[in-house]
């Protein structure tokens, strides 16, 4: 029997290359898996007969939109993922997804082999590669472009050959991935890090400079999940939908950053997450009234290892299973409403109103009506800071 290779099809110049280079060089029939994580774009009908245009046995497109916001976009929401505190995890939460559905795709159509367009420069190998090793440890991998050092240039000639129907000479200069969550950017000019980003380098945000009139929006949750914009009730997917038009519009979310691989290299990155950013500042702030002290601190080192993990292809892994434990417990009490106002790049929060609430404005006044007894202050403040006291007298003495 012919072998098959699933193969993550995302109906660009490089993966459309590699559905007849794989038939031709692995022997095998190519089933294109085709994921629609809301990236926009081209139609995903197209993608689909484009796949079959250059030779693939089947075509596959999975409408994953809803369930990558629920099931990936939101737990990042409930962690605050911020990787190196600026990078909201775009690329990172949308592979384990992939993974997920070039899995059933395998099954269903006795795929032995799996194959993405990753390089072996990049972190998306790593979160393909290790997402599989969780979930199908039997399937064998091929990376066309890192295994069989396959480039741009050879791709553009093969296609060529090949008379393959695809676009080669649209000549874009940069790497893109986008979903939901946002878009990330890197290669090209943008590879000399003094090089600003020009504006044709953004889709998903306008110019913050621009002038325009500012944007305000209730976002309300429910245990840490935002589940209302201005009263509306709405799906998971068409709140982070409608936050990327509002936010987006507003220019809020454009990230540029040096950021540390996995791999060891340091890269170039300009990203865009309106929604996401815009998110994840209401829902930090949600937590800030509602979250106990405590908790909330240990919970922002939690936070920032989980998206660690997630950044380093860890998506299926134990340590983030229990992390996701506390961070879920954290979210019991994270109800309620926040008022933001999206202006000049900026996602500001006015207002905050919750049933959950633990501020309590009688312990916090400075006006008449205060309930908090500042003579407990003193001997706590003697107590509290004793030790440090103690060691001063010591550093002195020695001294
Ligand atoms: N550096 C980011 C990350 O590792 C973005 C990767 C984008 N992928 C791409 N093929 N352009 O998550």
């Amino acid at each position: 029997m012919t072998e098959r290779v699933v193969l993550a099809y995302s109906g660009g110049l490089d993966t459309s290359v590699a559905i007849p280079y794989l038939a031709e060089k692995m022997n095998a029939e190519v089933i294109a898996v085709a994921v629609d994580l809301g990236q926009g774009g081209e139609d995903m009908d197209v993608i689909q007969k484009r796949a079959i245009d250059c030779g693939a046995a089947e075509s596959v497109v999975v409408d994953a939109k809803e369930e990558f916001a629920a099931d990936f976009c939101l737990p990042a929401l409930r962690a605050n993922a911020l990787y190196m505190d600026r990078y909201p995890l775009v690329s990172a939460l949308s592979r384990p997804l992939i993974v997920k559905h070039l899995v059933s795709a395998a099954q269903r159509y006795n795929g032995t082999i799996v194959s993405h367009g990753c390089t072996g420069k990049g972190n998306d190998q790593v979160r393909f590669e290790a997402g599989l090793a969780a979930l199908a440890p039997d399937l064998r991998v091929v990376a066309p472009a890192r295994d069989f050092a396959w480039t741009r240039d050879k791709a553009i000639e093969y296609a060529e050959s090949k008379n393959l129907p695809i676009e080669t000479s649209k000549k874009n200069p940069f790497s893109i991935d986008q979903n939901l969550w946002g878009r990330a950017v890197e290669t090209g000019f943008l590879e000399d890090i003094w090089n600003g980003p020009t504006e044709d380098v953004y889709a998903y945000t306008a110019d913050p400079a621009q002038p325009r009139a500012a944007d305000e929006v209730v976002i309300t949750f429910e245990a840490g999940v935002p589940v209302k914009l201005d009263g509306r009730a709405l799906t998971p997917y068409q709140i982070v939908a409608e936050m990327n038009a509002r936010a987006g519009a507003q220019g809020v979310g454009r990230i540029d950053m040096v950021e540390d691989r996995l791999v060891g290299i340091k890269s170039r990155e300009v990203y865009e997450a309106p929604g996401a950013l815009a998110l994840i500042a209401a829902h930090m702030e949600l937590e800030n009234v509602t979250v106990e002290r405590d908790l909330a601190r240990f919970k922002r080192g939690v936070d920032q290892r989980w998206s660690e993990l997630v950044y380093d292809g860890l998506w299926f892994s134990p340590l983030k299973d229990a992390l996701e434990s506390l961070i879920d417990d954290a979210q019991k009490y994270v109800s309620g409403d926040i008022r933001m106002t999206l202006h000049a790049g900026k996602a500001t929060v006015t207002g905050r109103r919750s049933e959950e609430s633990l501020y309590d404005f009688s312990l916090a006044t400075y006006d008449t009506g205060d309930t908090f007894d500042q003579s407990l202050a003193k001997g706590f403040v003697q107590l509290f800071s004793l030790p440090a006291k103690i060691a001063a007298a010591r550093d002195a003495k020695r001294a």
